[in-house]
């Protein structure tokens, strides 16, 4: 497993993670007892060392199952603070309450230091507060976390983590969705911040499996996210992916995790299995080392995007 550097923190991390969003059972529809134990035992065998996860995922259970299966010596995690499930507004910041997710979390995690803290989905408002920021840099000074920074969902917002002095940055970054981090890449290597990309399969549409058909139901978030027409021009766009897939790049899938891994400013993808087997043709279709693409496959695939009305944004 090829290992990149984490911005200026000094930390080495695999750039294949493992994201625990859909395991939790609530992003993407339950998942069978004792799944996301196997899937992150897995990632474990196949040399993952960086787990990316939330307080919130299934109520802190994602922790606890990191903090019971990761070899603390041998891997890396993220973990985000910031959403109170239990009190109104869900989102909180204050000093007060980060203080108290941050100790539920480092307990269910069993680290005495905890690698990188994240500021979940925080607002633009949320960062103009001192008082997030003072918190985690005192974390850091007492050596309870390695680094911290903000898990963004917008532009606006990480370019204020990064005026705020953040180490990290967790961003969405696919073939569909690219401009955010492209605009922001001189900032983030001028100022040493690692990028974690998510949401590299655009929630799996870039996996090619789909039809325009394709229905979904609650709790799989994917309900909400497009209606029928809008599913069927963005499975259509998917074409621009199928038309370079050959050679190394046997899958569509394939494309799509080399795409974000060809970004040298990305530390590491954040891979969002739901089973072992989804795991292990991640890990074969993302390829071992550079060049991630063959010669001109890159831009064909920019121009084939281009064509299919595919902005980035
Ligand atoms: N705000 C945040 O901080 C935030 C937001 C989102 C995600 N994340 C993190 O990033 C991780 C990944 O995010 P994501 O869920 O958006 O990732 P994604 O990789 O874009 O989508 C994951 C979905 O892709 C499909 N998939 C996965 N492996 C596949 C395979 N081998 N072949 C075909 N389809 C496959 C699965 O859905 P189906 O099989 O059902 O189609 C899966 O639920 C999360 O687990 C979480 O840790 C963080």
């Amino acid at each position: 497993m090829r290992k990149r550097q984490l911005g200026r923190c000094g930390l080495e991390v695999s750039e294949l993670a493992l994201g625990t969003w859909g395991l939790s059972g609530e992003a993407y529809g339950p998942i069978p007892e004792g799944e996301a134990e196997r899937v992150v035992d897995r990632a474990v065998s196949l040399g993952i060392t960086l787990f990316d996860t939330a307080d919130a995922y299934d109520r802190g259970q994602m922790e606890r199952i990191l903090g019971k299966r990761l070899p603390v010596g041998r891997t890396h995690v993220v973990t985000k603070i910031g959403t109170n499930l239990d009190d109104y507004p869900v989102k909180q910041f204050d000093k007060q309450y980060l203080f108290m997710a941050f100790e539920r979390s480092q307990e269910r995690l069993k680290r005495d230091c905890v690698d990188v803290v994240l500021l979940h989905n925080p607002s633009l408002k949320t960062l103009s507060t001192d008082e997030p920021f003072e918190l985690l840099q005192k974390l850091k000074d007492q050596a309870r976390i390695r680094a911290w920074g903000v898990s963004a969902c917008s532009r606006e917002v990480a370019e204020k983590a990064i005026d705020r002095g953040c180490d990290v940055l967790e961003m969405a970054y696919n073939c569909f969705f690219y401009r955010d981090v492209r605009a922001l890449a001189v900032r983030m290597r001028t100022e040493g911040v690692g990028l974690l990309a998510r949401s590299v399969l655009s929630y799996g549409l870039l996996a090619g499996h789909w039809t325009a058909e394709r229905e979904f139901y609650p709790p799989d978030h994917r309900a909400e996210r497009w209606n029928q027409d809008e599913l069927k021009r963005r499975v259509d766009q998917t074409g621009a992916l199928r038309a370079v897939v050959g050679g190394q790049m046997p899958t569509m899938r394939s494309v799509a995790l080399r795409f974000a891994l060809e970004n040298e400013r990305v530390t590491s993808i954040v891979l969002g299995p739901r089973n072992p087997t989804q795991l292990d043709q991640l890990v074969r279709d993302a390829g071992r080392m550079p060049p991630y693409f063959p010669r001109g496959a890159l831009a064909r695939l920019e121009n084939e995007l281009a064509a299919r009305g595919v902005t980035g944004d």
